[in-house]
């Protein structure tokens, strides 16, 4: 028997990430931010001196990446530029591809004693798990999601103007949504859940509320 998906998606800091790490936590899941993979993809390019506009060389690095590959927790993965050149080595086909046996592989055998998979991106619930158990698409107005990134980037002591991180917040959302492969668009049968107003404990109750009514599993405590 085929062990629980749940699939969740979402433009940039629609708080996403934060869901799906307590959905897993929640259930005794495995998570994989699936996001981290584009944004190694990403960096290793641009280490390597490459353009991050060069489909060839992004599409070789896509195919050699493993699951235990340092660079899937490196701290340059966080960083703004990283975000960018992620987006667009998202844009390539080859690179998409094949990622896309990665993100399978994770949820069909998820890692050590999980007893099933959340994954987060921006085409789970569309491309890569269909079939989930369940799927939800968290977003948040625009404005809501600059001013939270916004935060994390004056928590962590990084300088920021916060015209640049709403026009670049923009500008990623545009790329996302508008790319012929896999764009960023709810499916069908997901569930969305606009953030805009609530903070993370109220997400995280909205969340298993729908999970259990689509698949009748319980939480762990
Ligand atoms: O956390 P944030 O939403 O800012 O970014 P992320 O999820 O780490 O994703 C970085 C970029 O990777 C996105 O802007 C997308 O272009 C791309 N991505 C994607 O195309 N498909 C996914 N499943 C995940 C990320
Ligand atoms: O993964 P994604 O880029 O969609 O967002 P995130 O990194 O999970 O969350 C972005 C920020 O929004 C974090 O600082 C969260 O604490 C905050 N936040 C949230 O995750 N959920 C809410 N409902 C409200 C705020």
């Amino acid at each position: 028997m085929s062990l629980p998906v749940i699939a969740i998606d979402g433009p940039a800091a629609s708080g996403k990430g934060t869901l799906a790490r307590r959905v897993a936590a929640a259930y005794g899941f495995a998570h994989l931010d699936t996001g981290s993979l584009y944004r190694a993809v990403g960096v290793l390019l641009l280490r390597l001196g490459k353009d991050p506009g060069d489909a060839d060389a992004a599409a070789k690095i896509a195919r050699a990446l493993k699951p235990d590959d340092t660079i899937l927790t490196d701290p340059d993965l966080r960083g703004d530029e990283a975000a960018q050149a992620a987006s667009q080595v998202a844009v390539v086909p080859e690179v998409r591809a094949a990622l896309l046996d990665f993100q399978r592989g994770f949820a069909k055998h998820p890692p050590g004693d999980a007893r099933g998979a959340v994954l987060d991106g921006r085409d789970i619930g569309t491309v890569i798990c269909p079939d989930a158990d369940a799927k939800l698409f968290v977003t948040a107005s625009v404005e809501v999601r600059a001013d939270r990134r916004l935060k994390e980037l004056q928590e962590r002591g990084i300088p920021a103007i916060p015209s640049d991180v709403l026009e670049d917040m923009k500008a990623r959302d545009a790329r996302d949504s508008q790319r012929a492969v896999a764009p960023l668009r709810p499916a069908g049968d997901a569930f969305v859940l606009d953030t805009s107003a609530m903070n993370a404990e109220e997400a995280l109750a909205a969340a298993i509320a729908h999970i259990g009514s689509k698949t009748g599993l319980g939480t762990r405590r």
